[in-house]
Order: C-alpha cells, then structure tokens, then sequence
C-alpha cells in the first residue's frame, strides 16, 4: 500500500516501539509516510532496525522487511532526533497498572510529553495513542504548554488504538474506526492528513473532544470485557444445573441484537489490556465521583478471576479430589492463541495454581514458552505437544492454539497415563474425545462420564 494523496505528508514519529508502537510505525510507513520510531530500549531499536520484530505477531515481520526495503522507516534512541524530525508525534507507551493499586501508572506517557515538549522547537502535534484515565489528554495538554517553549503552538491530541493482538496488522491498515479527540482544527486537519489514506479507503471517522476519545477506548474495552464475563457467569449457572452453556452461547448469538463475538465462554480474559483497562476505569470513575455507575466492572473482573479458579477446581475434580504429585500438561500459555504475550494470561496463572496446589505441572505453548519461563521458572516447559501430556494423569488445554484443537484424541490418548481432559476454552469437539475414552470436562458444561473404561497408557481402547 502506497496510495499517499498529493500534498505534503507529514512527517511522522512513534514514540514507544512496543507492540502497539511497533505496529503502528510499520503500518505507516508501508502507507507511504516517513516515519522514524523511537524507544529508550536499545535492544528493541536494535532489533528493529535489524528487521526483527521482538514479540510474536502473524504478519508483522513480513510488513517490517516491506517499510525498511522501502527506506521510509528507520529507529533511533535518541529523543531530539525524534523532536527535529516529525511534524505529527505518535506517544506510543505503556500504561500498566500501577504497584499495590488498580490505577493506571502514567509515568512513561507523562515522560514521552515532556521528553518531546522541551525539545521540539517547530509547529507539531503531539497524539496520545496509550490508553489512559479520562482527563490525562486535557492535563497534558496543560503540561506541554508549560514546558515547550512554543507554549499552546504544540498541541496535544488523542488517538485511541484498538488492534488486537494476533491481528495487528488487519486492525492497523483495516480498522474498523479512527477515533480523532482534538481541540482545534489544525489538529484534526494534521490527524486527517497522517490517516489520509485510510479515509481516503472509506474507514469510518469519529472526530471528537479529547475526553471522548479517552472514553471510547476504555469503554469499548470494557464492553466487550463484560459480554465475556456475562457468558462466563452464565456458565457458573449451568454448573449448578444440568444446563449447557456452549448450547446457551450458540442460542444467545443467533439473536442479531446479541451476536457471537466475544460472547465465548471459557476460561477469560487476560492480556496486557482488558484486566488492567477495567480496573483504570473503575479507579478513575470512583476519582469522579461516578463510581457507581461502574461498580459492575469489579464484578466483571470477579466473575473472570473465578474461571480460573474454577479450571483448577475442576482438574483437581478429574484427578481423584487432590492434586499432589499429579501429573498435569498445561497446553498454553499466551493469553490468546496467536500471541506470546502472558501479562495477565489465565492459562498462566492457572498453572501456577496448579502447582502450588502440588501438581507436577509442564507447560507448552507454541510460541510463550520462553516469557512464560522468564515469569515462572519453576514450572516445566516442554518443547511440544507430545512431550508435554507424555504420561499426564490430567490434560488441561488452556489457550485455544490451532495446533490443540487438531490435534487427535487418540493419538494424544496414546501418550498420556490417564485420558482426562480438562477444555478450558471450549475448544475440543467432546463428542470425538468422549468417543475415544476421555473423561472430558469443560467449565459450565454438564458432567458426563466416559464411556470407556479408564485407560493406563498403552492400553487398548474400548468402544
Ligand atoms: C483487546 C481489544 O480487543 C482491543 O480492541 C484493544 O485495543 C486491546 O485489548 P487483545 O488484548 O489483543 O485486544 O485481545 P482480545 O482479542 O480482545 O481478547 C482478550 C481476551 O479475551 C483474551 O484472553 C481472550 O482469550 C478472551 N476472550 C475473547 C474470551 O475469553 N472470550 C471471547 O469470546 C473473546
């Protein structure tokens, strides 16, 4: 894609080169900007320049050799390069939650504004694209005017980013919406040219105070966090019947007004945002004085924290009542399939638990298991499928990777001690596994025995 209209782009810089920065400084320059990316990490600057990209993502380092090929895209570490180069600052950096609080830790965001502030010396645009607490937009405008020596000259907008991880790339150059917070026209006229070509493709645009594009992002997060945890309470109920909450879920998303999407029942949700995007809302709502009218976003993240609890309940169901010294392969780790990222990754913390309950627990994930190691070591990680259920008393399947969900029961039966399997994702055709002798649970699900005979590995199957 190179499709820049006929005036003068502006130059663009990324400040954070992490997952959404990353992303994003590649996705522009395989646009047709000039885009130069900047982080106080080295090692991540090295990489990239290298043509490497430092997570796991499908697509991306493919995208990465496209922009460098194209001499459009290059990285530094060195701030007033960044401030001399661009014309619109993309603010890229995290915003995690903060030590012993539920708040939003806004250090490196407020430190990329004034890093950027006391440098630039020309007419630009500073664009948030970090998810923060509504108000950051407007107190930082306020900081940078303090600060720069052009004072209200640089000014200061908000874009929120909403790529899902696995999917960067699609949601980068396809997203749904482009979302412009701005106090001026100018500010919207720079954001209009830097996204010219998604909006000259057609890509819905909201242009809206710098509060609302605060308040889209975490209330879209939040949205979609509580349909999880809806279907996943529903589940708590079908467990206290004989209720199915698969069949439940497949019934609900054939209403139009509901749809099926994000409405998958399992284990939760985790990952760098929607757990610590929900806690930020509800520790700034309360700020405000509205706090109530968000108090349901504590229970979501209940009904999501006890999912997991649940899965480790119902492996210590299948494993006799007590998990000392039981045998458990952990298949996933990552938060989702199709990423490496464990921050807050239910597989992960499922597996801890586990093993604090005494399981013998290895782990294997595709592509997390080395940041599941650097997070736990204690745990074993094995370098396959195979080798990890290889004489398993219980299989928990934990993150719905492809190769999980193909892999076949009998054969996986063959190598494991006991055919248990715990589906903490609704991610296996019970049926088959049942078919072949596996005592199969999955949370809100109603319990069936096997049909066959308990297996010692090596055993002969019996219809
Ligand atoms: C999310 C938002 O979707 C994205 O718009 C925002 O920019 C960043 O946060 P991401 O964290 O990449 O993206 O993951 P997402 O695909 O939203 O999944 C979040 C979690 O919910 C995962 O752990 C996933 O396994 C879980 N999930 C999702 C469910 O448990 N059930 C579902 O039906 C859907």
């Amino acid at each position: 894609m190179n499709t820049l209209p006929s005036f003068s782009a502006p130059k663009i810089t990324v400040v954070g080169t992490g997952y959404l920065g990353a992303t994003h400084a590649i996705c522009m320059a395989v646009m047709g900007f000039d885009v130069l990316g900047f982080d106080v990490d080295q090692r991540k600057i090295t990489q990239l320049a290298a043509g490497e990209v430092p997570f796991y993502e499908p697509g991306l380092p493919e995208k990465l050799d496209e922009a460098l090929a194209s001499g459009r895209l290059r990285f530094t570490s060195d701030l007033d390069e960044v401030a001399q180069f661009g014309d619109v600052h993309f603010i890229c950096v995290g915003t995690p939650q903060a030590p012993n609080s539920s708040a939003a830790d806004l250090t490196y965001v407020d430190a990329a504004f004034a890093g950027l502030a006391a440098r630039i010396s020309r007419k630009a645009l500073l664009v948030g694209k970090s998810t923060v607490p509504i108000g950051t937009a407007g107190r930082l405008a306020g900081m940078v005017a303090d600060i720069s020596p052009l004072g209200t000259e640089l000014e200061v907008a908000w874009n929120p980013e909403f790529l899902r991880e696995g999917f960067a790339v699609q949601d980068t150059l396809h997203p749904d919406r482009l979302v412009f917070g701005v106090a001026s026209e100018w500010a919207e006229s720079m954001l209009r040219q830097a996204f010219a070509p998604l909006l000259a493709a057609g890509t819905p645009l909201i242009v809206a105070d710098m509060p609302t594009a605060e308040l889209v992002k975490v209330a879209a997060n939040s949205f979609l966090a509580t349909k999880i945890s809806f279907i996943n309470a529903m589940a708590e109920v079908c467990e206290a019947t004989s209720a199915d909450v698969s069949m439940l879920a497949q019934a609900l998303s054939l209403d139009d007004r509901i749809g099926g999407r994000f409405l998958k029942p399992g284990l939760g949700f985790g990952g760098g945002c929607l757990p610590k995007d929900i806690r930020a809302f509800k520790h700034r709502a309360e700020q405000l004085g509205v706090g109530q009218a968000v108090s349901f976003l504590g229970e979501v993240d209940s009904i999501n924290n006890r999912r997991r609890v649940r899965t480790v309940d119902l492996v210590r169901e299948l494993a006799g009542g007590s998990l000392a010294g039981v045998r458990v392969a952990a298949l996933g780790a990552a938060f989702k399939p199709n990423s490496d990222d464990v921050r807050d990754a239910p597989a992960l913390d499922v597996a801890r638990m586990l093993y604090l309950e005494g399981a013998v627990v290895t782990v294997y994930d595709p592509e997390a298991n080395a940041n599941a190691h650097r997070l736990y070591p204690d745990l074993n990680y094995a370098g396959s499928l195979a080798s990890a259920v290889e004489d398993a008393d219980v299989v928990a399947l934990l993150t719905e990777w492809d190769e999980f969900r193909s892999a076949e029961p009998d054969y996986l039966g063959s190598l494991v001690r006991h055919r248990r399997m715990v589906d903490g994702r609704h991610a296996l055709d019970a049926g088959r596994y049942r078919a072949c002798g596996w005592e199969y649970r999955a949370l809100g699900r109603p319990y069936q025995a096997a049909p066959a005979r308990q297996e010692a590995k090596g055993s002969v199957q019996q219809r």
